[in-house]
């Protein structure tokens, strides 16, 4: 197949496009090198593609329309994974114009534009914030979303409208994937699982909001690398699709599955909770199953084994 990976450039998509040349697919990625985290990253992440005949790499920005229109017109895609975004909940509450105009703005082209180039499938990274607050887990597709806290989450639940539409509108075929925490080798430098390394190998002060006890459901990159490579080969109607591990664990216990997985221990210091942090992510991944034959791999203890390990080999 033709494949357009947006935001190939980042973890995420650094890994699936890997798997994807693997599996003799043809790639063009889309990235706008978007400085949010060190655009030398992103540089090392492509040179793992570079070589590769069947691997194209295009400096867009999806912001742009006109970026976008000669990519999709010289190449006849039959399927876009699109995962070009500002991430982060946090950071989108300081900058929540920029996150429209990335996740929101930027999606609609894309939609746009596989409207008028026909594309059969589209697929699009979502996130598991689109649930909210909520107490009772685990998380599933059919529930309503009606309780976003932050701007990142919201932009997220506007995109997955917006596949919904196009859908409807003009039949494109629609994935739309909900990825609980993702981590792994090359995840971003800000995130919680490789801040906390970093911080625990350098020995600094670790910042943990609230009390610990908060718990994320997390997931191992070729985990979801494996979810989507099955939804490609999925049909092309509209599916919501939870990819995540399906266990939660706590962030003190995370902290010290990092402890062990470096052989130092953590200096914390507590901080009350911040906005926009939701207390618990737990996905349940029973339609994932059914339809992908989605199974996680790799718990999050040999993860954090395996996380450490690269940790340490390229720090
Ligand atoms: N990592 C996670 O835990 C997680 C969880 C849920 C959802 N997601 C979603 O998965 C996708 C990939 O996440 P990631 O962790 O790999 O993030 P990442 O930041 O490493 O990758 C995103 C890429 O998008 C690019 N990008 C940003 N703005 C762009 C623009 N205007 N035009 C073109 N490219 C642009 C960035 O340069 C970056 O390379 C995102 O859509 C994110 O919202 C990630």
């Amino acid at each position: 197949m033709r494949i357009l990976v947006t935001g190939g450039a980042g973890f995420i998509g650094s890994h699936l496009i890997g798997e994807l040349l693997k599996e003799n697919h043809s790639v063009v990625c889309v990235d706008n090198f978007d400085p949010f985290y060190d655009v030398e990253i992103k540089k090392e992440n492509l040179k793992l593609h570079s070589h590769h005949p069947h691997f194209t790499f295009i400096e867009a920005d999806i912001r742009k329309r006109e970026e976008l229109s000669p990519v999709f017109r010289a190449h006849d895609f039959d399927a876009c994974i699109h995962l070009a975004a500002k991430a982060g909940v946090r950071p989108s509450i300081q900058d929540p114009v920029g996150y429209y105009e990335v996740n929101v703005d930027g999606t609609l082209h894309l939609l746009e534009e596989a409207c008028s180039h026909q594309l059969n499938h589209f697929i699009f990274g979502s996130s598991s914030s689109v649930y909210g607050e909520r107490n009772q887990t685990p998380f599933s597709e059919e529930d309503a979303l009606l309780s976003p806290i932050s701007p990142y989450a919201a932009t997220k639940i506007a995109g997955e409208s917006l596949c919904h539409v196009y859908h409807k509108l003009y039949g494109i075929g629609m994935t739309l994937l909900r990825f609980f925490t993702v981590y792994g080798p090359r995840q971003r430098p800000e995130m919680a699982i490789h801040k906390f390394t970093r911080e625990i190998f350098e020995g600094q002060e670790l910042t943990l909001y609230g009390d610990g006890s908060s718990q994320r459901d997390y997931t191992y990159v070729t985990d979801i690398v494996q979810g989507i490579l099955a939804c490609l080969r999925g049909r092309g109607s509209f599916e919501i699709f939870n990819l995540g591990d399906s266990k939660s664990i706590a962030l003190i216990k995370l902290i010290g599955l990092i402890e062990e997985g470096l052989g130092r221990k953590a200096k914390i210091k507590k901080m009350k909770n911040q906005p926009g942090d939701v207390p618990i992510t737990c996905a349940n991944i029973s339609k994932a199953r059914k339809f992908l034959d989605y199974k996680p791999h790799v718990p999050i203890e040999e993860g954090i084994q395996r996380f450490c390990k690269w940790f340490l080999e390229n720090h």
